[in-house]
């Protein structure tokens, strides 16, 4: 009898434990959002304050302004006529510590190529032209072999990598040619584009893949106007990205999640914000699932089409989720917006709360976004 009193003692008083730690994370949990509510409003105060004394691009960051200051353009054309035939080859004329701006103008066509760009390139850009924009694409997967004979892995597989800074890409198609992949399959990862610099800017760009197109790794990252499409998680990552106007595409033939959004603690600021956008394709999607604990996303003013699951988000098979991530949605609209089905731990966002994600300051991008 006794062994057996102690144990419900035991479990009494872990259970009290488990409630008061759970009451202390929700709280702390309602805190940071009141917070993020409070520091947005001075954001917005001081940034009215300036608004006055700043001439355009004088609010740029000083880096910044001296490397658009001397920018320069180099050619790329696989028909000659051009500095260079070749991404790569335009990408290593650069010399390292690069302190200006460059534009690679790329010319139509299938760029074979794959790329990577270190940290020491920062403030390059990807021109396209709009009426035919050119495509770079690959057919790594996670699965194969590299160089040194290791598997590539999801990180490796990019068509073309970012490691710096300053990255722009305006009217370029980045592909992952994995036609021998079955669709909606999750036996292979291949990501298209990986972005692991900060104050990175898409327009009118498209990613095309099937699990994993977009890896949307680390830093501020802003995509306007893009197209992009995957089966499974293809937009993943800890960035802390602004998605405007862009329409995300599933190829999936069965259930999956759109965003795996990985803000693994509380104290990191990330987040993927989808404002303007468009959900569709085939298949039953969730808009997300957690692959970081404090996982955070926000859909606004977006259109959701009927393959949205009523549920809407999902936990990764583990309930401790529910108290940490922050997935909301504000005014959104069409048939997979419907908010009656949804798990009880998303958000209706009220206007307040909404406000911190639902604009470039979610992204700092006053101080880097220039114009295209
Ligand atoms: C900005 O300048 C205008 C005109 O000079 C003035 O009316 C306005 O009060 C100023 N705003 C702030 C926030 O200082
Ligand atoms: C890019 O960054 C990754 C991760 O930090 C690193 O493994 C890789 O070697 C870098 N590549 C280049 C070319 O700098
Ligand atoms: C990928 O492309 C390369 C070069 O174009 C080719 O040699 C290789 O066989 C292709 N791999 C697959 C799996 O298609
Ligand atoms: C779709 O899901 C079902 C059930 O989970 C599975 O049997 C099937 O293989 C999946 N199809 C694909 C293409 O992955
Ligand atoms: C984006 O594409 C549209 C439509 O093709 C075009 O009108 C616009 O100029 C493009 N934007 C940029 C920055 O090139
Ligand atoms: C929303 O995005 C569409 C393109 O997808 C664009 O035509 C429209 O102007 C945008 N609306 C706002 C309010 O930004
Ligand atoms: C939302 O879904 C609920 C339950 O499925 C349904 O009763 C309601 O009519 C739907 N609302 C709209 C606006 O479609």
């Amino acid at each position: 009898m006794v062994p057996r009193t102690y144990f419900q003692l035991l479990l009494f008083l872990l259970s009290l434990l488990y409630f008061s730690c759970r009451s202390n994370m929700e709280s702390d949990f309602e805190n940071w959002i009141s917070w993020n509510m409070k520091s947005y409003q001075k954001k917005s105060i001081m940034e009215k304050k300036y608004r006055n004394v700043s001439v355009i691009g004088q609010g740029l960051d000083l880096k910044l302004r001296q490397a658009e200051s001397k920018k320069i353009s180099l050619t790329v054309s696989q028909n000659g006529a051009a500095d260079f035939k070749s991404i790569t080859e335009a990408i290593n004329s650069i010399p390292p510590y690069n302190t200006r701006r460059v534009i690679l103008l790329i010319a139509p066509g299938v760029y074979r190529e794959k790329i990577v760009i270190p940290k020491t390139l920062p403030f390059i850009t990807f021109l396209g032209d709009s009426r035919d924009r050119p495509t770079i694409t690959g057919n790594d997967t996670a699965s194969v072999a590299g160089n040194d004979g290791a598997l590539l892995r999801t990180f490796n597989s990019a068509t073309v990598a970012v490691n710096a800074s300053y990255f722009v890409a305006i009217n370029i198609k980045f592909e992952q040619n994995t036609a021998y992949v079955p669709i909606g399959s999750e036996v292979d990862q291949a990501v298209a584009l990986r972005i692991s610099g900060t104050k990175a800017a898409f327009y009118n760009c498209s990613f095309y893949g099937v699990q994993d197109t977009l890896y949307d790794h680390k830093g501020l990252h802003y995509f306007k106007n893009c197209f992009i499409q995957g089966s499974v998680d293809f937009i993943f990552g800890y960035g802390r990205s602004l998605y405007e106007g862009c329409t995300i595409n599933s190829i999936t033939k069965n259930m999956t999640s759109i965003t795996a959004q990985k803000r693994s603690s509380s104290s990191l600021d990330s987040g993927f914000s989808f404002k303007n956008s468009t959900v569709t394709g085939s298949g039953r999607v969730y808009l997300g699932r957690p692959w970081g604990d404090y996982s955070r996303v926000v859909f606004s003013y977006t259109f959701m089409d009927k393959i949205v699951l009523p549920k809407g988000w999902k936990d990764w098979e583990d309930q401790k989720h529910y108290l940490n991530v922050y997935y909301g949605e504000y005014k959104c609209s069409g048939p997979g917006s419907n908010f009656t089905g949804r798990v009880p731990w998303a958000r209706l966002l009220t206007d307040e709360e909404a406000q911190p994600f639902i604009g470039i300051h979610f992204i700092e991008g006053d101080t880097w976004l220039i114009s295209p």
